[in-house]
């Protein structure tokens, strides 16, 4: 049974049931267990409908109806963040205070946390669930597992199916067993390749982590921060080649042809967004301190995400000069492309501060514009419809999430729609070769040679 249908529990049921294993997930939310029994899914991600169209996925909402024969209960809730960085547990414990109140002493099952969770909560939660067997007169230990995921939205089910390692923290013989059996197929690879997916052509095999419960939830802190370092370390170096006139481009690449380094999250931009790197850096500085350890460079990798989002604003401010009534386009709205989340998304900070400083703006977005429509009512924006009907009347355009069909578009064609071609590409997604084809006056970050293609 899997606790939560959010992207993990939603994707992980999902891939589980396509391995075979019987797979009911309960949402307390009646609401997205009626829309999920309706094929209507809570979120956008690739090929997910598709797998949740093959399999055989039991929806409940109440803990009633919690099988004691359930040999796994992962729990998959959501954890967000506390304004003091400090991570806010009252899902995960609402959880195990429900296991606390419904397993019998026949249950023989065990219980995986899969929620990024703070160190030390596998042994919370244990006590948490044990006291509560206690407290209806059962002796009785629970088992409680560690068990991190490591999916990026957009690529969930690529990311599930292909995973580099899987991470079990458990001390326990049986239920080391029992997750080893559970992701068998996919360590070995024996599953049938699901038709929305292609097998990669490196045939690696996962490498399975047996581990403390410890060591397994400080791994998944280290892995999203040590990712979120290497992206803001990248951004601050663009800073630096923008001011000399090198290329961000050119030094990412070479720099990560060298194995230690590595060509992954090198790409220079206006910075990561999303629920987890920023939840997650939060979270651990807030550990860090309890404990009196000082996380400088956690400091640093946040200190200078926030800055690439006040750099697009200054090249505006440097290119368009006045901002007070210029018409600004923002090409994306979600945090990355192949998602609808725009939680804690570049985009949103961007719009926010050039509605404070009197722009109007326009947005499109492939497939977020409904939801922040929806989450955020009051923004002043303008909607379009396509491309062309956002770049009419734009005094400026900012590229802000590197979505697949930004790269192709017709770059000359939709600069003449523009009153100003500025265009302040906080990606790097344009080729020096569509740069100079659409004569824009273009800003990249980190492109020092490329800066003021055409003066205007
Ligand atoms: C991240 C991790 O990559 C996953 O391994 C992890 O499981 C997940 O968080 C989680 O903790 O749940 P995700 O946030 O979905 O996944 O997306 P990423 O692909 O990591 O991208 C995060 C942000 O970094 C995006 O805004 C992206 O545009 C940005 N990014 C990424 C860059 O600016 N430059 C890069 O080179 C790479």
């Amino acid at each position: 049974m899997i606790v939560g249908s959010g992207y993990v529990g939603l994707t992980t049921g999902a891939v589980l049931a396509y391995l075979g294993h019987e797979v009911t997930l309960l949402d307390i939310d009646t609401r997205k267990v009626d829309n999920l029994q309706r094929g209507t899914l809570p979120f956008y991600e690739p090929g997910l409908s598709e797998i949740l169209q093959d399999v055989k996925l039991n929806y409940i909402s109440t803990w009633h109806q919690f099988d004691q024969t359930t040999d796994i209960v992962m729990i998959a809730v959501g954890t967000l963040s506390k304004t003091d960085g400090d991570v806010d547990m009252a899902a995960v414990d609402a959880v195990a205070q429900s296991l606390g109140e419904q397993i019998h002493s026949q249950f023989n099952g065990i219980i995986v946390m899969k929620s990024t969770v703070p160190v030390g909560t596998a042994a919370s939660v244990k006590g948490r669930v044990e006291r509560g067997l206690d407290a209806r007169g059962i002796k009785k230990e629970v088992e409680v597992a560690s068990n991190p995921e490591f999916l990026r939205e957009g690529q969930a089910l690529f990311d599930s199916f292909y995973p580099e390692r899987i991470v079990v923290g458990t001390t326990s013989k049986q239920a080391q067993a029992i997750l080893h059996d559970l992701y068998l197929p996919i360590l070995q690879q024996t599953m049938q390749v699901p038709t929305v997916l292609d097998r990669p052509s490196n045939d690696i095999y996962p490498v399975f982590i047996n581990t403390t419960s410890v060591n397994a939830e400080l791994i998944k802190y280290t892995a999203n921060s040590f990712l979120a370092m290497k992206i803001s370390f990248i951004n601050e170096f663009a800073n630096v080649a923008e001011k000399v006139g090198a290329d961000i481009r050119e030094v990412a690449y070479a720099i990560g042809l060298d194995k230690r380094i590595g060509p992954q999250f090198l790409q220079a931009g206006i910075g990561w967004g999303g629920s987890c790197f920023g939840k997650d850096m939060r979270a651990i500085q807030h550990l860090a301190k309890e404990y009196g350890c000082e996380m400088s460079m956690i400091q640093a990798t946040i200190d200078v995400n926030n800055r690439q989002r006040e750099i697009v604003i200054k090249k505006l401010q440097e290119t368009l000069h006045i901002l007070r009534g210029k018409t600004i386009g923002i090409l994306g709205l979600s945090f990355k492309p192949n998602t609808d989340d725009i939680r804690e998304s570049p985009s949103l900070d961007i719009l926010r501060k050039l509605l404070d400083l009197g722009a109007c703006i326009k947005v499109y977005d492939p497939l977020a514009m409904q939801v922040c429509q929806s989450r955020f009512p009051e923004l002043t924006v303008e909607y379009c419809e396509n491309v062309e009907t956002l770049f009419n009347g734009c005094h400026a355009v900012v590229l802000v999430t590197d979505w697949q069909e930004f790269r192709g578009l017709d770059y000359p064609e939709l600069t003449r729609k523009m009153v100003k071609p500025i265009f302040i590409d906080a990606r790097n997604v344009l080729t020096n070769e569509q740069i100079n084809e659409a004569k824009l006056m273009y800003v990249g970050m980190g492109r020092g040679g490329l800066k003021w293609v055409k003066e205007f």
